[in-house]
């Protein structure tokens, strides 16, 4: 049972994901992180972050099952997994690996999320969820997020940052960020976390039952 969710940064994909596989007892993959530890490793090692040479040397070598996601989740290196992420034989050679994933674990299934899951990773997906909120929400979703990690984080800031990247997420040539046409779209704007869940499974429900 493979589960596909996609969608902008900070719409609330990740937690849906999570909480998907917890639900289903599946394994769950964040490839925001996978895209986030290439970059983290160029910005570490001060190596450019358009030397695909190097990224695909990470990317062949990052652990999936194990990456930190309190580390890289820092908002800084989403802007620098963005940007690796324009890169045509990095992304092949990370969704060779999100592929290999999806496969393992005994070939129960899996939830991915990211933005190219249900177009690109997993066409045949069971059930795609395109996640979305306006990005005022989105913004002070992740400024608050921040907050609580006890960091400090402007409202108007974060939000100039995440239209930047969902820009250069949606208009790269290669896997763009955008809805599967045999996705469905969740608008989370408004909803708190148990209600979009709610929303979540029964779509996933829906979709299993082969009534989308
Ligand atoms: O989901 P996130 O914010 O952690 O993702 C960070 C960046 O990684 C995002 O701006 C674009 C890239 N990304 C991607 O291109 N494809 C994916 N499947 C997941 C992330």
């Amino acid at each position: 049972m493979l589960i596909a969710i996609d969608g902008p940064a900070a719409s609330g994909k990740g937690t849906l994901a999570r909480r998907l596989a917890t639900h289903y007892g599946l394994r769950h993959l964040d490839t925001g992180l996978s895209f986030r530890a290439v970059g983290a490793a160029l910005l570490a090692a001060g190596v450019a972050l358009d030397d695909e040479e190097a990224a695909i040397a990470v990317a062949e070598t990052v652990d999936l099952e194990d990456l930190d996601r309190d580390r890289l989740n820092a908002h800084g290196i989403g802007e620098a997994a963005s940007r690796v992420a324009t890169m045509p034989a990095l992304r092949a050679a990370l969704v060779a690996r999100q592929r290999a994933f999806a496969q393992g674990g005994g070939g129960d299934g899996a939830v991915l999320d990211g933005r190219d899951i249900g177009t690109v990773v997993l066409p045949d997906a069971v059930a795609k969820l395109f996640v979305t909120a306006d990005p005022a929400t989105r913004a002070r979703r992740r400024a608050a997020e921040i907050r609580q990690r006890g960091g400090t984080a402007c409202d108007t800031d974060i939000l100039a940052d995440l239209v930047r990247r969902d820009r250069r997420d949606s208009d790269r040539a290669v896997a763009p960020l955008k809805p599967a046409d045999d996705a469905y779209l969740l608008d989370t704007t408004g909803m708190d976390i148990e209600t979009a869940f709610s929303a979540a499974v029964e779509i996933v429900e829906r979709a299993k039952a082969g009534r989308m």
